[in-house]
């Protein structure tokens, strides 16, 4: 009966696994690449879902184009390389048409227009020019035409001085944090997202433009493989139509028009600083949904993985237990040894990463991380339970044989009910530790709650709120669940007589 149920168990998870994987492209969807950290192009909005100009329009197109467009969340720098190895059909992310891109792919063509300015704090009368940038410090996100620009290597003819320092950051907004913070003179980053930025910021900073002469304006494009002529017709055919039908200029006016900017208020107050900062950061700006659907995610990961985990490791503690039945090793003992040995040699992060990325090739996050955690927690609820049961006294299994139960039975009836006391409080620390490892499941794009708080970071310059708050939510989930477990605890031992 036992056995029945974790079969059925793995046999649902299956199940799962295959309804998410099917839901990759179909004949009628291109997979699209963006950087969603680079507003108002592109951002995640309050509900968590990539928003922004580009992504509009090129739903948009697709839409005139008969395609649906489903996008794909990575790093700036990743993108070319997605398209090469065909992870992504197109990109479109605010990237810049150059001579050095069009080497490895093909672009539709320009549909926005842009320049690369100078972000500096308001009290710095020092930088005027893009030319008075050497020697200093410069932030810029890593693979831009920013980072490029503040390079000094032989091609560039303005930062030539070669004791420059270029901090390059997968994001943006942690750039422009940087500069908040005082690490670097200057943030080099396109004018739009520049602006953005800086009103997110009250008056802290200010927004220089690079003289036209110096740096000529730049044209943006959505690449796509080198070759793929079809695919660069059919963007340019649905670019060409969307700015005939006035659909490109509402999305200008939508996007580009005088957004309301919330700001924070402000007290010399240490306590009442920290309450508007927690209003601006939650409610305000709504970061209170980002988190809540992270909370949800975390939970949703959690759970699942605890009960994958808790049926594998009750198969392979079995599988474990035959050596102690039969007195020496035996084949699925050796099994699950190697098994256990792996898992517990490695860290889940390289796990997460092996069946994110080579298993699952980049699809269902979801399922992937569920299976990871699912299997790595498995091998050490294995050990708790196995130690578990042979904490049971010998003379329970023999009382238990010589009444002439099978070794089944008296696993079932005698040995495992005892062997639960033992094992409670260790598997309550299994459950504890697994809440708080998911929160690496950001590296592969999923949105859990570390990652909200993290938004939250990109989106409001703040830092110490938004980590406090995430910290509090997960002590109150694992206090919580402690708390459970201490109550089902005493009323196992209810029955004890010591
Ligand atoms: N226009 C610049 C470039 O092509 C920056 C683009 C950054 N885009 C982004 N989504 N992060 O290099």
């Amino acid at each position: 009966m036992k056995k029945r149920k974790i079969f059925a168990l793995l046999l649902c998870m299956l199940c799962v696994m295959n309804l998410t994987s099917c839901g990759k492209k179909s004949e009628n969807t291109i997979v699209v690449g963006t950087n969603a950290e680079f507003p108002p192009f592109e951002y995640i909005d309050n509900n968590g879902d990539i928003a922004g100009f580009d992504v509009a329009l090129m739903k948009a197109v697709g839409e005139e184009m008969g395609y649906k467009v489903k996008f794909s969340n990575m790093e700036f720098k990743s993108l070319l390389g997605a398209i090469s190895t065909g992870g992504i059909d197109a990109a479109i992310a605010g990237m810049t048409i150059t001579e050095d891109r069009l080497k490895s792919v093909d672009f539709s063509d320009p549909y926005f227009s842009a320049n690369q300015c100078i972000i500096l704090q308001s009290g710095n009368e020092e930088i005027k020019t893009l030319e008075d940038l050497n020697g200093k410090k410069i932030s810029v996100q890593e693979g831009t035409t920013g980072d490029i620009m503040a390079t000094p290597d032989e091609e560039n003819e303005i930062i030539t001085d070669k004791s420059t320092v270029v901090k390059r950051f997968k994001k943006g907004t942690d750039a422009v944090l940087e500069l908040k913070n005082g690490g670097v003179d200057a943030v080099i980053i396109d004018s739009s997202p520049a602006q953005k930025f800086v009103a997110a910021n009250g008056d802290t900073l200010k927004l220089i433009e690079i003289d036209p002469e110096t740096a000529e304006p730049e044209d943006y494009g959505i690449a796509v493989a080198k070759g793929n002529e079809e695919m660069v017709l059919m963007l340019n055919e649905g670019l060409a139509k969307i700015k005939e039908n006035g659909v490109y200029d509402e999305l200008i006016e939508q996007y580009f028009g005088d957004a309301e900017i919330v700001t924070k208020e402000t007290s010399d107050n240490w306590f009442v600083q920290q309450y508007y900062t927690f209003k601006y950061v939650f409610i305000e700006t709504e970061g209170y949904r980002m988190l809540l659907d992270g909370l949800l995610v975390t939970l949703k990961i959690s759970l699942l993985s605890v009960l994958f985990g808790v049926a594998l490791g009750m198969l392979l503690a079995l599988m474990k237990l035959t050596e102690t039945r039969k007195k020496h090793k035996t084949f699925w003992s050796v099994l699950a040894g190697i098994y256990i040995d792996i898992v517990r040699g490695t860290p889940v992060v390289v796990q997460l990463l092996i069946m994110y990325m080579v298993v699952f090739k980049s699809q269902a996050p979801m399922v992937a991380a569920v299976v990871t955690f699912g299997m790595n927690s498995g091998a050490y609820v294995a050990e708790i339970i196995r130690a578990g049961i042979l904490a049971v006294d010998n003379g329970q299994m023999e009382g238990g044989r010589s009444l002439g139960l099978t070794y089944g039975q008296t696993m079932r009836y005698i040995i495992i009910p005892q062997a639960v006391k033992n094992i409670l409080p260790a598997l309550c620390n299994e459950f504890i530790a697994l809440i708080k490892e998911t929160s690496i499941v950001g590296y592969v794009a999923i949105q859990d709650l570390t990652k909200a708080s993290d938004f939250l970071i990109s989106r409001t310059y703040e830092t110490f709120m938004p980590l406090i708050v995430l910290a509090v939510i997960y002590y109150i989930i694992v206090k919580g669940l402690s708390k459970l477990f201490s109550a089902f605890e005493r009323r196992l031992r209810k029955s004890d007589i010591r």
